[in-house]
């Protein structure tokens, strides 16, 4: 396998033109690397018979604490899950990681992003029965978002609906004055009524994920633990420099996470290796093992936190939740 490059070797390249606000005789910005979450050392690690446990990705495993309950909202985290591949796991990810979230007490809404609609689908909603989706919200200043969100089977867990009438919107929206700040413009007053916004992304990186990147505070990559999947990383690292860079200098990488994670293959171990080689930390400690739960869960419209409450899946999903909320949420 040839060698994979480092992240931090990637440079945007200049072609975009500046931000408005930077044309304003702004110097010109280097743009630092990416902040990384917070470093490990500051995290207890698993300790048995005096010997530290090592965890799926060969690293030192954390001792992730029990979330401690809230009682006052808001202030919401948006993390945008992006991956121009698809079939990585994005969609499942925002359906299990959001209702284990709201297992938690935070309260979340779920934002599908995607014109194939899968998250809404997958929270059994029928894509032709959809009164108003994300599309209208982005296009029609009359509409709201309380017009517009509507409740999940899981309690705390909201959803903003999507079907294919999204992708009129991408080619719209290109006409648009602030075209790339549309989402973070209509998601703006939800952000005190939730703790997290959980974006579903699109597999591409058009107008639609750079919107979801400007909207976020996070990017969450789910990665497949395939060798050809980790080729694609280049370029999402590229664009995702862009945005810090000329759109939304908060964004940071909240983390890479191995998904469909196979560890009895001597290829699976290997991506798992070559992942924490090229981005360190920012991989998860948690990753999601191959199983046919999800996609049964899928079929049967929920969450496999409910669906299969105690299985090997539910289980890694609660686990990041807990990771999730330690390394950006509550800290
Ligand atoms: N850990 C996993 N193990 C097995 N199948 C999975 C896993 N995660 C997702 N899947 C299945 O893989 C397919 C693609 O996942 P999905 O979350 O829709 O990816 P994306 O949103 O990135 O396109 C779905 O059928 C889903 O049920
Ligand atoms: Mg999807």
């Amino acid at each position: 396998m040839p060698p994979l490059l480092r992240p931090a070797q990637y440079r945007p390249s200049q072609a975009l033109t500046p931000p408005p606000s930077a044309a304003g005789g702004e110097p010109d910005r280097v743009s630092d690397p990416l902040p990384f979450p917070r470093p490990d050392s500051a995290v207890k690690t698993a300790v048995q018979d005096g010997e530290p446990v090592l965890g799926p990705t060969g690293r030192p495993m954390p001792v992730l604490p029990e979330p401690r309950p809230i009682s006052i909202h808001g202030n919401a985290r948006v993390i945008a899950m992006c991956n121009q591949k698809g079939g990585v796991g994005k969609t499942t990810t925002t359906i299990n990681l959001g209702a284990a979230l709201a297992e938690y007490g935070r309260k979340v809404l779920l934002v599908d992003f995607d014109p194939q609609g899968s998250l809404s689908v997958g929270l059994g909603l029928n894509p032709h029965e959809m009164d108003l989706s994300i599309y209208n919200l982005l296009m029609q200043r009359d509409v709201t978002l309380d017009d517009v969100i509507v409740k999940t089977n899981v309690p705390g867990m909201d959803l903003l609906p999507s079907n294919i009438d999204l992708s009129a919107a991408e080619v719209q929206l290109v006409q648009e004055v602030a075209r790339e700040q549309t989402l973070q413009r209509v998601l703006a007053p939800a952000l005190s009524d939730y703790d997290v916004i959980l974006i579903d992304c699109q597999p591409s990186l058009g107008l639609l994920t750079v919107n979801a990147l400007t909207a976020a505070h996070g990017v969450l990559v789910p990665l497949e633990c395939e060798y050809f999947a980790l080729r694609g990383v280049a370029l999402l690292k590229t664009t995702i420099d862009k945005v810090q860079e000329r759109l939304n200098p908060k964004l940071q990488i909240d983390g890479v996470l191995g998904t469909m994670y196979d560890g009895r293959t001597l290829h699976g171990r290997e991506v798992m290796e070559r992942l924490v080689q090229a981005w360190g930390d920012t991989v998860f400690h948690t990753v999601i093992r191959r199983t046919v739960k999800f996609s049964d869960s899928t079929v049967a419209g929920e969450p496999i936190t409910s669906y299969a409450s105690s299985s090997a899946g539910a289980e890694a999903y609660r686990q990041l939740a807990r990771e999730v909320l330690a390394r950006c949420l509550d800290g």
